[in-house]
């Protein structure tokens, strides 16, 4: 074990052994609620941003001073691999991402060819420079999951009921295999490339899971998740794994084989806890909408979710999905503080 494993919260809580508190970081805790982060985008576009390594130090350090929080996470995105193996994708701001040419058929399929280390020089470079800056406290490295991704692949863009993916699941199996497997080879090859530069820890965002039924996510998205956690097994890091509602299918994603199962704000920990396999830690879950009410409200519904969360083999508090751009950066720095006294041993 290195020695950053045994004193790191974060580190520990995922392990699931005891912590001196409850150690806390959130999803998207880099980005538009703080006005640092809004004054240095102006000046490029998302990716152009996430592909410069001195302006991806910056704004994953960004958090971690203004925050307090336990772990830094990568400024990046879960469609950089994609870019850099060739397919045309952007992010349009406001919208998310939107792709060239949507993934279709078999006759698409040789477009998304296997991810090299050479492709994205910039992440190791990011990575190792944010390991020395952040002197012992982890990094968090991450990649979309394979439905995820897939749904923007498919549909072309952000969709609400991710009809064209799901329609290719349904209607063409074998490419459906062929994609799935495609992806799941990108996101294992960009985690380790993460985690050979130096990141503690990797999260699988399989955002959009969730709108898939436990026979569906079973049959056709579980396979890959599991071959993505099995081969960074040995790389020796904590692997979450995180999708929005996917209350239905915590227990079928806690066998995918992550050490961390994320869960959004509609399960409370207490009753993910029976959902999930045992020797799992818990990550969440405190509504972000609830940021944007008084603090009272915030303060009361975070120590619920620290009382939930001890049942918890382990638990790292963080929002239930993403922090929300209008949120106030002083209410996360002031929630970090809460739950850290809150929790302490
Ligand atoms: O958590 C962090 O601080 C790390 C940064 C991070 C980003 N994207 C930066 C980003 C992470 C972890 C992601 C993952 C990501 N990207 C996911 C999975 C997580 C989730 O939220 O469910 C998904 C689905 C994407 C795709 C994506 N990228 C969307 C839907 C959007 C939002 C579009 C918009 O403008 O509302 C993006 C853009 C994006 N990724 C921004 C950031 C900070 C906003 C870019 C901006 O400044 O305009």
């Amino acid at each position: 074990m290195t020695p950053q494993a045994d004193v790191s919260p974060f580190l520990l809580a995922c392990r699931r052994k005891p912590v001196p508190y409850t150690p806390v970081w959130y999803m998207r805790q880099a980005g538009r609620a703080l006005p640092e982060y809004r004054a240095l985008r102006t000046k490029k576009s998302m990716l152009d941003a996430c592909s410069t390594p001195d302006l991806v130090t910056e704004i994953t350090m960004q958090p971690v001073r203004r925050y307090g929080v336990d772990a830094a996470v990568l400024f990046s995105d879960i469609v950089v691999p994609l870019r850099a193996i060739g397919v045309g994708i952007d992010i349009k701001p406001g919208v998310g991402p939107v792709v060239d040419r949507p993934i279709r058929s078999a006759a698409d399929l040789p477009r998304l060819r296997p991810l090299e280390a050479g492709d994205v020089p910039y992440v190791p470079q990011a990575v190792g420079n944010l390991v020395k800056e952040l002197a012992g406290k982890p990094l968090i490295g991450f990649a979309g999951g394979p439905f995820t991704l897939a749904s923007y692949l498919v549909d072309g863009g952000p969709s609400k009921n991710y009809e064209l993916t799901k329609s290719l699941m349904y209607a063409e199996p074998a490419v459906w295999a062929d994609l799935m497997d495609r992806l799941a080879e990108i996101t294992i090859a960009f985690l380790r490339i993460q985690v050979q530069a130096g990141a503690s820890a990797v999260q699988l965002f399989d955002s959009w899971a969730g709108s898939l039924s436990l026979d569906d996510y079973r049959a056709n998205v579980l396979p890959y998740s599991r071959k993505v956690f099995a081969a960074l097994a040995d790389a020796g890091v904590p692997r979450i794994h995180f999708g929005v509602g996917t209350g239905e299918l915590l227990g079928a994603m806690s066998e995918a084989g992550a050490d961390v199962v994320g869960v959004d704000w509609r399960v409370p920990l207490d009753e993910a806890v029976r959902r999930v396999e045992p020797g799992k830690a818990l990550q969440g879950n405190l509504d972000p909408a609830i940021l944007l009410a008084p603090w009272h409200v915030v303060e009361q519904r975070a120590l619920q979710v620290l009382e939930r969360g001890r049942t918890a083999e382990g638990h790292v508090f963080n929002l239930g999905h993403g922090v929300l751009p209008q949120t106030d950066p002083d209410v996360l720095a002031r929630l970090t503080e809460l739950v850290h006294v809150a929790s302490q041993r």
